[in-house]
């Protein structure tokens, strides 16, 4: 079979190889400041070790390195699936690979460096900056070069969703980033007050949005019909989620900034978009757990469909959670605290790391043309990341909500009731508690990392021919 009869699948293989790694890296690093949190002595007086530096390690490693890499191996995977047709330009996907792996370890030595942008996701440096946006570019020209050589008319739901996520993360990338350099690791940014932080969460909503949802939701919407052997729900209804969702999210940023001097037209408008929010984002988990309408028996049995199903599941409860802290008076209990802190990693755990492991364990054997090792391994998998997820939200939720009502409690005399100390002491357990759910989840990836080396050692990789195209 000569290579422009087979679907290229090595750099789908390496990213989601990749994936796997970045993901117990990234995790690695969470775990290790949350037990800073909980201990601040680990940080053993270490400047590169401590909290304020791997912090930012730790978000990048988790968002870029290991949802990217997912990302890049699940879209470029689907896109040729579904276009039936090979990938446009290997040697520029292959570009992409390479660049991408050079971003994340250009990343991960200037962060304990302390060398910072200090934009929340955006951290990096200028010439790191420049070395993204030549990738993304890269990658544009791959997965829109593919669809536009398809062999099939339609363009599926799923490549709508990655489309979309790869147009927009280019123009916030480039517009958050635009800035003055000073030197080779230091530059000013080109906006000033309120409308640098207004243009920062623009950009770290959307980030949200576009990188940490709408890609995801192009996983759920090839792989579960494919887990599952059903058509999708409903193919209207995608097209509606589709077009609502990316019209509404754009908006929302300034909850990040309730109460600031931001005008208060703007935060209201935002609070408003945001509570919209909740019915695009749930008639996408409707579309989602649906399609399992009448294969319900399947969950049963099904360890992958187990992940797929309970991460559209946090999907849908983040999305609920999300919009009702949007609203003002809700926001000004739970802003600064931990119960932020919880929302995150129940949209981080539950919904994207969860999407990601299902789709990358139906993946994985099939580039590689070989059954899993272990189902029972996956199973185990499963339990873990599920009671993971559940003892870090839970912790965060109490820890967050006792620490914004001990920061408000006020004496009849009007003097504060609790010392800031007194509400650190009171978070510690709740700390302990979110460190061991990390590790509970990262032991989960460990089990991962496993059965997908026993999986593929001594396998012949193969790249599957592609599709004649469907009457
Ligand atoms: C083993 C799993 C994980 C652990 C133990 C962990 C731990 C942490 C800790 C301790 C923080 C700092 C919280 C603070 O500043 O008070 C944090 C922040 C964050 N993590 Fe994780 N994390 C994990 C997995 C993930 C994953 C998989 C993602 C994304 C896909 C993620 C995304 C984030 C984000 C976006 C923040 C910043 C939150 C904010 O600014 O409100 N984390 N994580
Ligand atoms: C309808 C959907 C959603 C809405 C309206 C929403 C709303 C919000 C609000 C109001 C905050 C708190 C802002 C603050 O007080 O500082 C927040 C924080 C955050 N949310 Fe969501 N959320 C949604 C879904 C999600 C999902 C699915 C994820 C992850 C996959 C996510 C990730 C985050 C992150 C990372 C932050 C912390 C940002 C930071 O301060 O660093 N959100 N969200």
């Amino acid at each position: 079979m000569g290579t422009q009869d087979t679907y290229n699948y090595k750099v789908v293989r390496q990213f989601a190889i990749m994936a796997v790694i970045w993901a117990i890296v990234g995790m690695l690093v969470g775990v290790w400041i949350a037990a800073e949190l909980a201990w601040p002595q680990l940080n053993m007086d270490i400047p590169y070790l401590t909290f304020s530096r791997l912090r930012p390690l730790h978000t990048n490693a988790v968002i870029f390195a290991f949802g990217g890499s997912a990302l890049f191996a699940t879209s470029y995977y689907v896109v040729q699936r579904t276009c039936h047709t090979r990938l446009f330009l290997p040697k520029l996907a292959s570009f992409t690979f390479w660049g991408w792996q050079l971003v994340i370890v250009l990343a991960a030595l200037s962060y304990p460096f302390g060398i910072t942008q200090s934009r929340e996701y955006a951290e990096l440096e200028w010439p790191i900056d420049l070395l993204i946006t030549v990738v993304w570019v890269a990658y544009a020209i791959v997965f829109f070069g593919t669809i536009a050589k398809r062999k099939v008319k339609h363009i599926y739901v799923a490549n709508w969703f990655f489309g979309a996520y790869i147009i927009t993360i280019a123009m916030l990338h480039i517009f958050n980033n635009l800035a003055v350099p000073v030197t080779l690791t230091k530059s000013y940014s080109l906006f000033a007050g309120v409308q640098d932080a207004m243009t920062q969460w623009w950009y770290g909503h959307n980030a949200v949005g576009f990188f940490l949802t709408a890609a995801f939701l192009g996983m759920m919407y090839y792989f579960i019909p494919k887990q599952a052997q059903r058509p999708v729900y409903s193919y209207r209804l995608s097209v509606v989620h589709f077009w609502a969702l990316i019209f509404t999210y754009i908006w929302a940023g300034p909850h990040h900034l309730h109460y600031t001097a931001l005008p208060d037209w703007t935060q209201s408008l935002g609070m408003l978009l945001s509570l919209i929010l909740l019915a695009p984002s749930w008639g996408g988990m409707i579309n989602g757990i649906m399609t399992l309408s009448g294969a319900w028996h399947k969950l049963r049995d099904d360890p992958i469909l187990k992940f797929l199903i309970v991460s559209v599941s946090f999907y849908g409860m983040s999305t609920f959670e999300g919009p009702m802290m949007a609203i003002k008076t809700v926001n000004a209990l739970s802003h600064y605290t931990d119960w932020t802190v919880g929302h995150v990693h129940s949209g981080a755990l539950g919904w994207v790391a969860m999407v990601s492991i299902g789709s990358l364990y139906y993946l994985i054997p099939r580039l590689f043309n070989r059954e899993i090792y272990s189902v029972g391994l996956i199973n185990v998998h499963f339990w873990l990341a599920t009671i993971g997820t559940v003892l870090y939200i839970t912790s965060m939720w109490i820890s967050g909500i006792m620490q914004g009502l001990m920061w408000r409690a006020v004496n009849a005399d009007g003097t504060l009731t609790y010392s800031f100390v007194e509400s650190v002491q009171a978070m510690h357990p709740y700390y302990a508690i979110r460190t061991l759910g990390g590790a509970v989840f990262l032991t989960g990836m460990l089990v991962m990392a496993y059965n997908i080396f026993r999986t593929v050692k001594g396998a012949k990789p193969v790249d599957a021919p592609v599709l004649a195209p469907a009457h």
